[in-house]
C-alpha cells in the first residue's frame, strides 16, 4: 500500500507535466491502459490474502479514479490552451475572407439607370408592367386589330393559353394610363421577346418606353425632348431627324435618326455609310389608345417613344455585337466595372 502512494504520486506529477494533448495520452496509457501500472496492481490483488482483498480493491479504484480525473483536468486544461494559441498566431478574425471579388453592374443596366435619371430630371416618372402579357395589353388596345398585318411583324411567342411575352414595352403604356388617369409622364424599361436571333437581334432585348400626355402636349415637345435626351446620354452636341414611320398605336408616327456617334455623320460601317443611326420610333398617341385607357380623347393628346436600351448602351460602350451582353462573359463584363 506504500507502493501504491508512491505509484500515484509520481503519476500525476507525469500528467502535470504534460505540455501537449498527445503526451497527455501517452500518459494515460502508460498508467491506466490494458497494460498500465495501475492495472497491473489491480491484477496483483489476486496474491493477497482474502480478508485483505477488498479494503486493497477499494483503495486502488480510489486512486484510479482521481488519476482519471486529474487526466480529464488537464485535457480540458490544454485544449483550451491550444486553441488560445491558434487564435493568437494564425487566426485574425479581422481580416477580409478570401476569393470575395467585388461585382459591378451590366453596362445594360448601366445604360438603364442613366437613361432613368436623365427622363426624372425632366419631369417622368418610372412605371413598370408585367413581362408575361395578354393580348389586350400587348397588341388590341394599342390599336391592333384582331389579323391587323402588324402583329405578324412581332414574332411573338405565345403560351398555349393565349397569353404571350410582351413585344415590346408599350403595353406599359396601357397599364400606366388605365392606372393614374391622365395628365402623364412616365418611362417604362424592361425586357422585351421576339422570335428573331442575329448579329443584331436577340430573342430578349431591353426597351424603354415614353409616354406623355397633357392638356396641349405637342409632336414638337417630343422632338425636343428626345433630342434633349440624346445629347445628354451621349455627352455631345448631336444632330437628330425625324422620319414619317407607321405604328397602329401612334398617328401620326416617325421614326428617330440621330448623326452618327463614331463617324459624326461622315459615314461608316456602324451606321452603314449613311451618317445616321436609328435609335426610336414615336409619335403622338392615337386617339384609339387613349379610349381604350380611359382617358378623355378630346381633352387630352400625348406623345410616346419606345427605344433600345441595348442598342443606346453599345454605341455609348462601342460595342459592336449586341449577344455580347448576354453570354455573361466575365472578361466581356468586366470591362464595364466602375465600382
Ligand atoms: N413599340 C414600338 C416598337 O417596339 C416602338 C414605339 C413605341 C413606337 C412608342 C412609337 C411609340 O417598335
Amino acid at each position: 500500500m506504500q507502493d501504491l502512494e508512491s505509484l500515484v504520486t509520481h503519476a500525476l506529477g507525469e500528467v502535470a507535466a504534460c505540455a501537449t494533448l498527445a503526451q497527455l495520452d501517452e500518459a494515460r496509457v502508460r498508467w491506466l491502459g490494458k497494460k498500465g501500472a495501475l492495472t497491473e496492481q489491480l491484477k496483483s490483488l489476486g496474491a493477497l490474502p482474502a480478508a485483505e482483498r477488498p479494503a486493497a480493491g477499494q483503495r486502488i479504484n480510489e486512486v484510479k479514479e482521481r488519476l482519471q480525473a486529474a487526466i480529464e483536468a488537464r485535457r480540458a486544461g490544454l485544449t483550451r490552451a491550444e486553441i488560445e494559441r491558434e487564435l493568437a498566431g494564425r487566426i485574425d478574425v479581422t481580416l477580409p475572407g478570401r476569393g470575395e471579388r467585388r461585382g459591378g453592374l451590366h453596362p445594360v443596366t448601366q445604360a438603364r439607370l442613366r437613361i432613368e435619371t436623365l427622363f426624372r430630371r425632366a419631369g417622368f416618372d418610372v412605371a413598370t408592367g408585367p413581362e408575361i402579357e395578354d393580348d389586350f395589353h400587348n397588341f388590341e388596345a394599342l390599336n391592333f386589330p384582331p389579323n391587323h398585318p402588324a402583329r405578324a411583324m412581332h414574332d411573338t411567342f405565345y403560351f398555349p393559353d393565349g397569353r404571350l411575352l410582351r413585344t415590346h414595352t408599350s403595353p406599359v403604356q396601357i397599364r400606366a394610363m388605365l392606372s393614374q388617369g391622365a395628365p402623364i409622364a412616365v418611362v417604362a424599361p424592361g425586357r422585351v421577346y421576339r422570335c428573331d436571333s442575329d448579329m443584331t437581334h436577340s430573342p430578349m432585348f431591353h426597351q424603354l418606353e415614353g409616354l406623355k400626355v397633357g392638356e396641349s402636349v405637342s409632336f414638337a415637345n417630343m422632338k425636343a425632348v428626345l433630342h434633349g435626351f440624346l445629347q445628354a446620354f451621349f455627352e455631345r452636341d448631336l444632330a437628330m431627324r425625324l422620319r414619317p414611320s407607321y405604328f397602329p398605336f401612334t398617328e401620326p408616327s416617325a421614326e428617330v435618326d440621330m448623326s452618327c456617334v463614331f463617324c459624326e455623320g461622315k459615314g461608316c460601317r456602324t451606321c452603314k455609310h449613311t451618317g445616321w443611326l436609328e435609335i426610336a420610333g414615336c409619335g403622338m398617341v392615337h386617339p384609339n389608345v387613349l379610349m381604350a385607357s380611359g382617358v378623355d380623347a378630346e381633352r387630352y393628346t400625348g406623345y410616346a417613344f419606345g427605344m433600345g436600351i441595348d442598342r443606346l448602351a453599345m454605341l455609348r460602350y462601342g460595342v459592336n455585337d449586341l449577344r455580347l451582353f448576354f453570354e455573361s462573359d466575365l472578361r466581356f463584363l468586366e470591362q464595364f466595372r466602375t465600382l
